[in-house]
């Protein structure tokens, strides 16, 4: 059997977690949702974003997913629960990089970049109780972030002003480690790296995510086969706008992308 691995998150942020399971997995069949059209998760309710997260699974279960890939933290938090309850085939989800910063600093102060979603959620409470030990956490939920991710700005005056708006003052409260605990962040690195310095630790989850798929869908799913033509790249859908969805996406996946609207009663 040739193993599909369906991948989703609230937008475009997730193809930085796809390019690690590409990676990882270089034979399997991807597909990517990007839920664009309800962008962003980070400012809406948990009822919302676990109605959205069920539909999209539903989706990439239709299209012949052997296993759920939350590319996103925020829907980790409000959903996952809901979907393991739910469904039956192996659910990954996502959380800020809690543990290894607090292994990687020196001074002993984390800062965490994400939404707001994610630093009012319980499932992150519970993940600080377990790992923060000694180490002060500081937090900044990073409205508007995603929006200049969503748009390609991933290097405009716009953008910089917003990084060192929610990254200096982590810096000023001693942090010397920062998680990047959304999954749009990683796309923003060069731009954070410039405002930050060379001498600060940036984190995030993508690889780490791609290595457990792999083993979870070691242990659970049927061997893998690839079939003998060649493994097609990545299939990718959308929620948004399918023509700005195809110039955004083909720019983070670094080549040219088909992008088809996802389909109602999807959408
Ligand atoms: N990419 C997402 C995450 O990892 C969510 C961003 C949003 O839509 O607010 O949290």
């Amino acid at each position: 059997m040739q193993q599909t691995i369906g991948v989703f998150d609230s937008g475009v942020g997730g193809l930085s977690v796809l390019h690690h399971i590409r990676h990882t997995l270089p034979h399997h069949r991807l597909i990517y949702v990007a839920d664009s059209g309800h962008v962003p998760y980070g400012d809406k309710t948990p009822a919302y974003i676990t109605e959205r997260s069920h539909t999209l699974t539903r989706f990439l279960i239709e299209q012949g997913a052997h296993a759920i890939v939350i590319a996103c933290n925020t829907a980790t938090a409000a959903a996952v629960a809901s979907l393991r309850d739910h469904f039956t085939l192996p659910i990954i989800g996502m959380e800020p990089a809690v543990k290894p910063a607090v292994a990687a600093t020196h001074r002993g102060v984390v800062g965490v970049l994400a939404t707001i979603g994610t630093l009012e959620s319980a499932r992150f409470a519970a993940l600080l109780g377990k790992y923060a030990g000694a180490v002060e956490i500081v937090t900044q939920g990073c409205p508007g972030l995603v929006e200049q991710v969503e748009r390609g700005e991933l290097h405009t005056p716009k953008t910089r002003e917003l990084v060192a708006r929610y990254a200096l003052p982590l810096l000023a409260r001693g942090a010397d480690t920062l998680i990047l605990g959304c999954t749009h962040y990683p796309f923003l690195k060069p731009l954070i790296r410039e405002v930050v310095g060379e001498n600060i630790t940036l984190i995030d989850t993508g690889e780490a995510v791609a290595r457990h798929l792999k083993l979870r869908i070691q242990s659970e799913l049927p061997p893998h086969f690839s079939p003998a033509t060649l493994t097609p790249d990545a299939q990718f859908f959308t929620s948004g706008d399918v023509v700005r969805g195809r110039e955004i996406m083909s720019l983070l996946w670094g080549n040219e992308v088909e992008v088809r609207a996802l389909p109602l009663p999807f959408a």
